[in-house]
């Protein structure tokens, strides 16, 4: 490496010219590799680099460093944190390798937002991270930190999104979380955690909008404190080994729009009052072992999306779920359901999906089952449905799969139908 030699030969005369910030920014240049040149007009014989790829000035100093998707690998440049007014990195998708040392981002002291999502980065997280007094927004998610969320992370001053998804980290997930009153956004979703709770003091956030916690190895309940977090939109335990029944605080989401509890071992049966949930439009509890019917306030929601299927529940689905104008989605199959299929499903709702397989279905189909022009997969195998198919079913040219064996249809089957790639009767 002669360039650092040439440089500092050269570093009184460069100086002239080039301001103290471009300077920085031509050291942390040096450190990083640059295969595709992504900053070759980072020309030491500007005057400021407030021209040079990625960098933003106010006033000719340098606010942010963006240097986004551009190849370049090596250790993470903590000269950065000797610009006096940066508010921004990010070097987001890129190949840094180093680990973060508790020093590399001290003199950051105005930074606010730190994306450096989708590299190479190792070891553990940086302690020293939450007295930045200025952190906002922290993206560490698709790296390969390992280890614990530090004590420290409780401490956080002003931080309103925590992204550590898709890492390594292995302890369980701290407590201490709890303390970030200013939190909105928090996805710790795919990490080895060992197997652990959700903490309680989860429920202190009460300014959490999204909560992400898939696959984090989660044992034990909900806790019932999850009801407290009034402003959450988006709640996302899926993937998990929870056990329990769903809290019947849960009712108190009132701003959700969107719950994810498939995939664990919930029992007993879905909490009531749900139908309080206004703005909630996709609603998946599937592969759990819930037990009792399908609450009849939850179908009167105008949802999107309910899935509920590989559980045992009994007893009808709704009618009320016919009347949702947004219904795209309703997947049911592998319980054991009772009754008739809603005699107006299709007629007002935009139905993509309707898999109700493996149930205890009886009765006709509902004649407009295809009525919204949208439906595409129409699956009710194993069933004790019977009487002729709709008419309409043969004009349907959304349809590209419909599974209908060993259920007891009578009469002939509408022209078009079978012609479809992937059905059989
Ligand atoms: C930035 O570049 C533009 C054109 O590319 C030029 O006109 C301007 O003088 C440059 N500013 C600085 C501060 O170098
Ligand atoms: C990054 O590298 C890939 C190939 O590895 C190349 O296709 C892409 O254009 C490069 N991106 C930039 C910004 O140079
Ligand atoms: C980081 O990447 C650089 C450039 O690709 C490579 O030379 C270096 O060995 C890597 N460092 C580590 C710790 O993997
Ligand atoms: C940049 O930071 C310096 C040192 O803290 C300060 O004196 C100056 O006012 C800041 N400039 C801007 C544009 O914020
Ligand atoms: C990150 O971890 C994954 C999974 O263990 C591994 O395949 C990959 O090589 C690791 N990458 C680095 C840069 O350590
Ligand atoms: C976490 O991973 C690190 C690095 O792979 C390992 O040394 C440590 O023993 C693991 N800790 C736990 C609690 O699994
Ligand atoms: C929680 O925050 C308060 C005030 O910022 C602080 O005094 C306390 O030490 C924090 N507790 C934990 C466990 O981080
Ligand atoms: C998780 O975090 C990222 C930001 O790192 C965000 O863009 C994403 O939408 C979040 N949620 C999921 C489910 O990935
Ligand atoms: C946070 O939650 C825990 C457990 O729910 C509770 O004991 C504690 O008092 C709460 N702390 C604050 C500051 O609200
Ligand atoms: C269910 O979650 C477990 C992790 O708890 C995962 O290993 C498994 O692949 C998931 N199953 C499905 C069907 O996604």
């Amino acid at each position: 490496m002669e360039l650092p030699l040439l440089l500092l030969l050269l570093l009184p005369i460069i100086a002239h010219s080039l301001t103290q910030e471009g300077l920085y920014l031509q050291q942390a240049k040096q450190t990083l590799e640059d295969p595709y040149g992504s900053l070759s007009n980072w020309n030491p014989r500007d005057q400021t680099p407030c021209n040079w790829s990625g960098i933003t000035c106010t006033t000719n100093s340098v606010t942010s460093v963006d240097l986004t998707d551009m190849n370049l690998s090596g250790p993470f440049p903590s000269i950065l944190c000797r610009l006096p007014n940066l508010t921004r990195i990010s070097l987001s998708s890129n190949y840094i390798n180093s680990s973060l040392s508790d020093t590399s981002l001290s003199g950051c002291d105005s930074l606010r937002n730190l994306d450096l999502s989708l590299n190479s980065l190792i070891g553990p997280l940086p302690k020293s991270l939450s007295s930045l007094p200025s952190l906002r927004y922290v993206d560490f998610s698709g790296n390969n930190f390992t280890g614990e969320i530090p004590d420290s992370y409780g401490l956080f001053p002003k931080i309103e999104t925590l992204s550590l998804l898709n890492n390594l980290l292995n302890h369980t997930i701290s407590p201490v979380l709890g303390n970030l009153s200013t939190l909105k956004v928090l996805n710790l979703s795919y990490n080895p955690f060992s197997p652990g709770p959700i903490p309680p003091s989860i429920g202190n956030l009460t300014n959490l909008e999204r909560l992400w916690l898939s696959r984090c190895n989660l044992v034990g309940s909900i806790p019932p404190e999850i009801g407290n977090l009034k402003r959450l939109i988006n709640l996302d335990v899926s993937n998990n080994g929870l056990t329990g029944s769903i809290p019947d605080s849960m009712r108190g989401l009132e701003s959700v729009v969107q719950i994810e509890l498939f995939n664990n071992s919930l029992g007993g049966t879905l909490p009531t009052g749900m139908g309080k949930l206004a703005k909630l439009r996709r609603f998946d509890a599937s592969m759990n072992r819930l037990v009792g019917g399908i609450p009849e306030d939850l179908c009167g929601l105008p949802l999107e999306s309910l899935n509920l299927y590989t559980n045992n529940l009994e007893g009808p689905i709704p009618e009320a779920i016919a009347e949702s104008p947004n219904l795209y989605e309703l997947k049911l199959f592998e319980n054991r359901l009772t009754g008739k299929i809603p005699s107006k499903l299709g007629k007002v709702s935009p139905l993509v999906t309707l898999d109700l397989s493996v149930n205890q279905l009886s009765g006709e189909l509902p004649p407009e089952i295809c009525g919204g022009g949208s439906l595409q997969e129409l699956l009710l195998i194993q069933n004790s449905l019977s009487g002729p198919l709709p008419e309409g079913l043969g004009r349907c040219r959304t349809l590209t799969r419909v599974r209908l064996v060993h259920n007891s249809f009578s009469g002939s089957v509408p022209d078009g139908v079978w012609g479809l790639p992937q059905s059989s009767p």
